[in-house]
C-alpha cells in the first residue's frame, strides 16, 4: 500500500534548477527503477516463507531447503506500472562444482533428496583416532592413551593442537610456523623422528595407533619439548668469517663454488632431526 502511495506521489516529482552537476536530478530519473525495485523487493518476500541472508520473516524464522531450489523472477507488466513476481526451478549445480563442497556444508542449504546424489566424503565425516603421547619431564614420564576426531587435510600438530584444546590443556608441544621452515615441531612419531606439522594423519590408517614422543637425542623439558639449546652453544663456538688480512674492504672477492656450499647450510632449519638420526644408528 505504501509503495503505491509513493509510486503516486513520484508521478509528480519536480526538480529544481539545471540539469548538469545536480544530483537531485539524476535521482528523480532513478526513482522510478528505485520504486520498482522495492516492489519486487517486497512482493517476493512476501511469497518467500523463510528468513535466508538479509530476508529474514518473523512468522517462518528459519531457512528452508526447498526454497534454495526456487528463484523468483521480477519483470516489469505489460502497462509498466508494476511488476509481477514468478516463482521459477532454480538451475541445478553442476556435479563436479558440488564436489568441491563440504558435504556437511551442502548440507545446511541442499534438500536430502538432492544430497542423495553427493558422495559422502572421508572428509566430512573425520574419524577417531588412537594415539599415544609421552606426558612427562626430566624426572621421568609415561605414555598416555587418547582417542581423538580427526579430519580431512591434518597434520599430527593438529592432532596434538586439539588434544590440547580438549582434553589435555596442559600438554607443552613447540612449534611456530606449522610449515615446516622453523624446525621448532621436531619429535618422534611411531617411534621416527618426523616435523610435526609436516606429517600428515593420512599417512597412517584410521586403526593405526599414533604413538608421540619427545626426541630422544636431547633433554626433556616437559611432554614433547626438549632442550636443545646445546646446538645454539656449539653454533656460537663457529668463529665468525673474516677476510684474509690486507684486503681492503669491498676487495674481496668470493668463488660461485663458495656461494653454493654456504646456500647448503642456510637451508637448515634447524629442527636437528639429523641429530636424532645419527644418534640412534647402530
Ligand atoms: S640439517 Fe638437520 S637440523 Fe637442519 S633441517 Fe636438516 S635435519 Fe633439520
Ligand atoms: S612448526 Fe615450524 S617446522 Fe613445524
Amino acid at each position: 500500500m505504501q509503495l503505491e502511495e509513493l509510486k503516486q506521489r513520484a508521478g509528480n516529482i519536480v526538480v529544481e534548477g539545471h540539469r548538469q552537476f545536480n544530483p537531485g536530478w539524476h535521482l528523480a530519473l532513478d526513482l522510478r527503477n528505485m520504486l520498482l525495485v522495492s516492489e519486487c523487493v517486497a512482493k517476493a518476500a512476501l511469497i518467500r516463507t523463510e528468513s535466508r541472508g538479509g530476508h529474514t520473516r518473523e512468522d517462518h524464522p528459519v531457512m528452508d531447503a526447498d526454497w534454495r531450489r526456487q528463484l523468483l523472477v521480477c519483470n516489469v507488466n505489460a502497462g509498466g506500472t508494476g511488476v509481477d513476481v514468478t516463482p521459477k526451478d532454480q538451475i541445478p549445480v553442476r556435479p563436479d562444482l558440488l564436489g568441491l563442497f563440504e558435504y556437511t556444508e551442502l548440507a545446511k542449504y541442499f534438500t536430502p533428496g538432492e544430497l542423495a546424489d553427493i558422495p559422502r566424503r572421508r572428509a566430512d565425516m573425520g574419524y577417531k583416532a588412537k594415539f599415544k603421547v609421552w606426558r612427562g619431564d626430566k624426572s621421568g614420564g609415561d605414555l598416555q592413551d587418547f582417542t581423538v576426531e580427526v579430519n580431512e587435510g591434518e597434520v599430527v600438530l593438529d592432532v596434538i593442537h586439539r588434544l590440547q584444546a580438549t582434553q589435555a590443556p596442559d600438554m607443552a608441544v613447540r612449534w611456530n610456523c606449522k610449515a615446516g621452515k622453523c624446525g621448532s615441531c621436531s619429535a618422534e612419531i611411531n617411534g621416527r623422528p618426523r616435523l610435526l606439522c609436516m606429517t600428515r594423519m593420512s599417512v597412517f590408517s584410521e586403526e593405526e595407533t599414533v604413538t608421540v614422543t619427545p626426541m630422544r637425542t636431547f633433554p626433556v623439558i616437559r611432554d614433547l619439548v626438549t632442550d636443545v639449546s646445546y646446538n645454539y652453544e656449539k653454533a656460537r663456538e663457529v668463529p665468525a668469517f673474516a677476510p684474509p688480512e690486507g684486503v681492503a674492504p669491498g676487495e674481496y672477492r668470493m668463488q660461485q663454488v663458495d656461494v653454493e656450499r654456504s646456500q647448503e647450510f642456510r637451508k637448515c632449519i634447524e629442527c636437528f632431526l639429523c641429530q636424532e638420526h645419527l644418534s640412534r644408528r647402530p
